[in-house]
């Protein structure tokens, strides 16, 4: 028998405030909360758009997996890295020639740990039906029983139907991609924590991160200006999950949001 391992999953993190929010808050919060391992969603590190090597490195030592969504391929340099980088995923409902993983399994106190990345198709890019690409994957690993489902999707109503189908077959899913913390956290009736959202990390007194003003010259006008990242009321935006190792159940899910 296996005494429960804690998970801390951290919202996409948004650029330079919310690498400078991350490594500020990380270190207290894995000892407060006594966390054994880090998921943080990485997919806006790069001035809000994707992820570099050199990014990679910076958050690398203070995580255990990091997920990506729709900006993973935003930088061109990432593309040829992506395989070399350990500890990095990106969706594994992407074209079958897409470089990279979709998936990874940790080893968290001599537990199996899966960590998968799934991305939405309502309101986003085409990809493969995220359903079907995770049973596929779980029917290669049945004897994994902790797994970890990011799911960077738009739409609530996908989030919550992923939601009930993978209820009891793995340990969380959790929603990704919209930056706003929703407060839906339960665990499932099968025992699968979710939230549609764990929310984002960095400037929250702006548009999902980044300035208003050029989000409302969008709006008003129609001109699509460039988003630039805000500075303004930084936070760190996770759920922290407590799962049985041995069953793969969650026992409970909290989320906090934490100002630096
Ligand atoms: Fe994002
Ligand atoms: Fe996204």
């Amino acid at each position: 028998m296996n005494t429960p391992i804690r998970m801390l999953f951290v919202g996409d993190i948004v650029g330079k405030p919310g690498r400078k929010t991350f490594k500020g808050l990380i270190d207290s919060i894995k000892r407060k909360h006594d966390v054994d391992f880090v998921v943080a969603n990485v997919e806006n590190a790069a001035d809000g758009f994707g992820i570099t090597k050199k990014i990679y490195n910076e958050l690398e030592p203070y995580v255990d997996a990091m997920t990506t969504g729709n900006h993973t391929w935003d930088k061109d340099e990432i593309i040829n890295e992506f395989m070399n980088l350990d500890k990095l995923i990106r969706p594994i409902n992407l074209s079958p020639l897409a470089p990279g993983r979709g998936f990874t399994i940790l080893n968290v106190k001599g537990i199996a740990v899966l960590v998968v990345n799934a991305i939405g198709r309502i309101f986003m890019n085409p990809a493969e039906n995220p359903f079907f690409a995770l049973d596929e994957l779980f029917s290669l690993y049945p004897n994994v029983n902790v797994r970890i489902v990011d799911f960077h999707a738009e739409a609530t109503s996908e989030k919550q139907a992923l939601g009930w189908y993978l209820d009891g077959h793995v340990s969380a899913i959790l929603g990704t991609h919209t930056h706003v913390q929703t407060a839906d956290e339960r665990v499932l009736p099968k025992g699968s924590a979710y939230i549609s959202d764990v929310g984002m990390t960095g400037c929250h007194d702006g548009v999902l991160g980044f300035g208003y003003s050029e989000a409302l010259e969008r709006f008003l006008k129609g001109i699509p200006k460039r988003l630039k990242v805000c500075k303004g009321n930084l936070k760190l935006d996770a759920c922290i999950v407590d799962i049985d190792p041995d069953s793969g159940r969650a026992l409970n899910i909290t989320r906090i949001s934490e100002p630096l």
